[in-house]
């Protein structure tokens, strides 16, 4: 008994006390309200000032670009994962209600290519024609002339390496035989002189480093004026590299042009997704001077070439 009128004793204590502490949190709260009033638009401006800071920061070229390529890296690197590219082409990501279903909202349109069993070649195309025949539609086509400006042989590899920020840039999506982890492109392209038979392609992520190998590859003169300029460049360079396996190049924009500097490089075009079993793989080869256009209904392979240098470039736009 004396325990338990103790215990509510110290109860009620313990009430008035909640009570003192109820009153003054409730003058405490009275008074802030009106500040707490005034707090709002001071928050409101400072999130206004920060958003309008890092638009400008975003707006500025090069720092976008470069957060745009970070983001790039982290979307191929979830690839294997979840596989967003069909949202790419999305008009907009959340389902409208009584639109498409499910299944053809996530399937590519398997009629484009369903009767596409080689690669059309021209020597040149009128810029209508080009797309309304091929780019549009998603068919593959291969011009043959239109580049003979680009370098016909690697001498260009020993100028490019005297610049700076292509040399000291970090390549993505590099695959190759004559180098094992992380390194820079210049330390990857000095080892080359080491070997007799290798392969090399990678992807410049760096703002620079691709405007320095734009220097030598120009933009071909056919491509209609909304490709322009590169968003992303690849570079594909072997020799006397023996294989049977076609290795997966990620691309991941709507266009590709495809260019052979010199040599020869065997290439297949894999139907994506759903197509992979309505159409057919187009394999095929490209020669010196010959450029393949294809669109993102495509995933492209190449093999290198067992006889001889080749060096191909990749350009996405
Ligand atoms: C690159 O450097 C080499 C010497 O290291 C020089 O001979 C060559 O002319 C340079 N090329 C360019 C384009 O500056
Ligand atoms: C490449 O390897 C195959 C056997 O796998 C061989 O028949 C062919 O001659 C080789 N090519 C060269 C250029 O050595």
């Amino acid at each position: 008994m004396k325990k338990s009128s103790k215990l509510s004793n110290g109860q009620e204590k313990e009430n008035s006390s909640y009570k003192k502490l109820k009153n003054t949190e409730f003058e405490i709260s009275n008074n802030t309200k009106r500040g707490n009033f005034f707090n709002i638009f001071d928050y409101i401006f400072i999130i206004a000032f920060l958003l309008i800071l890092l638009s400008n920061i975003f707006s500025f070229g090069a720092i976008s670009w470069q957060l745009s390529s970070f983001g790039r890296v982290f979307l191929i690197k979830i690839l294997p994962y979840y596989d967003w590219r069909p949202l790419k082409n999305e008009q907009c990501l959340i389902k409208r209600p009584f639109s498409d279903t499910e299944r053809t909202r996530s399937n590519l349109n398997c009629d484009l290519c369903e009767d596409t069993f080689e690669i059309d070649a021209h020597k040149s195309l009128e810029e209508d024609i080009l797309e309304e025949r091929y780019i549009n539609i998603d068919v593959p086509v291969i011009l043959t002339t239109g580049v003979e400006k680009w370098p016909k042989d690697s001498k260009f590899m020993i100028d490019i390496q005297n610049d700076s920020s292509f040399v000291k840039s970090y390549p993505c999506g590099l695959s190759t035989n004559i180098n094992k982890g992380v390194a820079d492109v210049g330390t990857i392209l000095s080892k080359q002189i080491y070997f007799d038979h290798f392969f090399i392609h990678f992807q410049n992520c760096e703002l620079e480093a691709m405007r320095t190998l734009r220097k030598y590859i120009y933009r071909p003169d056919f491509l209609p004026s909304a490709y322009s300029p590169t968003l992303y460049n690849w570079l594909i360079w072997n020799e006397n590299y023996n294989t049977t396996n076609y290795k997966h190049v990620d691309l991941v924009e709507k266009v590709a042009i495809v260019g052979q500097l010199f040599g020869t490089t065997s290439f297949r075009l894999k139907p994506r997704k759903n197509c992979a079993n309505v159409c057919t793989d187009l394999t095929f080869n490209l020669h010196g001077g010959e450029i393949l256009i294809f669109t993102s209904l495509w995933d492209l392979e190449y093999r290198p070439n067992d006889i001889g240098e080749n060096m191909a470039v990749i350009m996405e736009y």
